[in-house]
């Protein structure tokens, strides 16, 4: 059981503006079809957290059709994109998880479901206040690598300086469970690897960033 404190809560937006009409029950109908509920045996899965809009799920379960890919994000607005994608796109390999990466990290109760985690810029809590609401930290990525196969992989982007500097003190605090496996700085660009534009991507470009990215495989 994973316990609960601070830097495991939620936090950060439910709901967008456009969707203030659509009550909760209404919401809980329509992702019912496509909610995560169990993690099975002998089944590939793939961690896809924090999805906003949902562009990289999408792009995963395109990608990777012989695998389930376990979307977690509690924003109302993002998940019913996602939906109406997976439905006009014909996608049956998406489970959707609408709320806290935590509650499925507690589901698999470390039995190594995962073979990919990704973390897409998850949310950089700029400021110094709020650092400790920030997604990655050593104690998660102990807990991530608990629940990774063999050989399993976790997926980062930011475009976030202080976040950068944070995760790599989080990967050295952890050289023990993972290897960082693109250390030279001209190995760094998310479309080096993943053909993949999310929002935030798109965001961080348009303001003349280019965002960081970062792979780490289990030991
Ligand atoms: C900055 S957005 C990035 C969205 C998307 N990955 C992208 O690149 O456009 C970060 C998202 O992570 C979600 N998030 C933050 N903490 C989370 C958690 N513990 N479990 C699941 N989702 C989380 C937030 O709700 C938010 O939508």
């Amino acid at each position: 059981m994973i316990s609960k404190n601070y830097s495991n809560r939620l936090f950060g937006r439910t709901r967008g503006r456009a969707n203030k009409k659509i009550t909760l029950k209404d919401y809980q109908n329509i992702i019912e079809k496509y909610q995560f509920k169990e993690l099975k045996k002998n089944n590939g899965y793939i961690l896809d957290i924090g999805t906003g809009y949902g562009e990289s799920s999408i792009y995963l379960a395109k990608k990777n059709k012989n695998k389930t890919i376990i979307s977690c994000e509690k924003y109302i607005d993002g998940n019913l994109n996602l939906i109406k994608n997976i439905n006009e796109q014909c996608i049956d390999n998406i489970k959707l998880h609408s709320g806290n990466v935590y509650d499925v990290l507690e589901k698999s109760n470390k039995k190594k479901f995962f073979e990919f985690a990704f973390i897409l810029f998850p949310d950089p809590w700029p400021k110094k206040k709020h650092f400790k609401r920030r997604l990655i930290t050593t104690n998660f990525l102990r807990i991530l690598h608990h629940n990774l196969s063999i050989n399993g992989q976790v997926f980062i982007a930011t475009d976030s300086i202080s976040y950068t500097r944070q995760i790599l003190k989080n990967i050295y605090e952890t050289k023990n469970l993972y290897k960082w496996i693109n250390q030279n700085q001209i190995h760094l660009k998310l479309l080096d690897y993943f053909n993949l534009k999310t929002k935030f991507y798109n965001k961080a470009t348009k303001l003349g960033v280019e965002p960081i990215f970062l792979i780490l495989k289990k030991i």
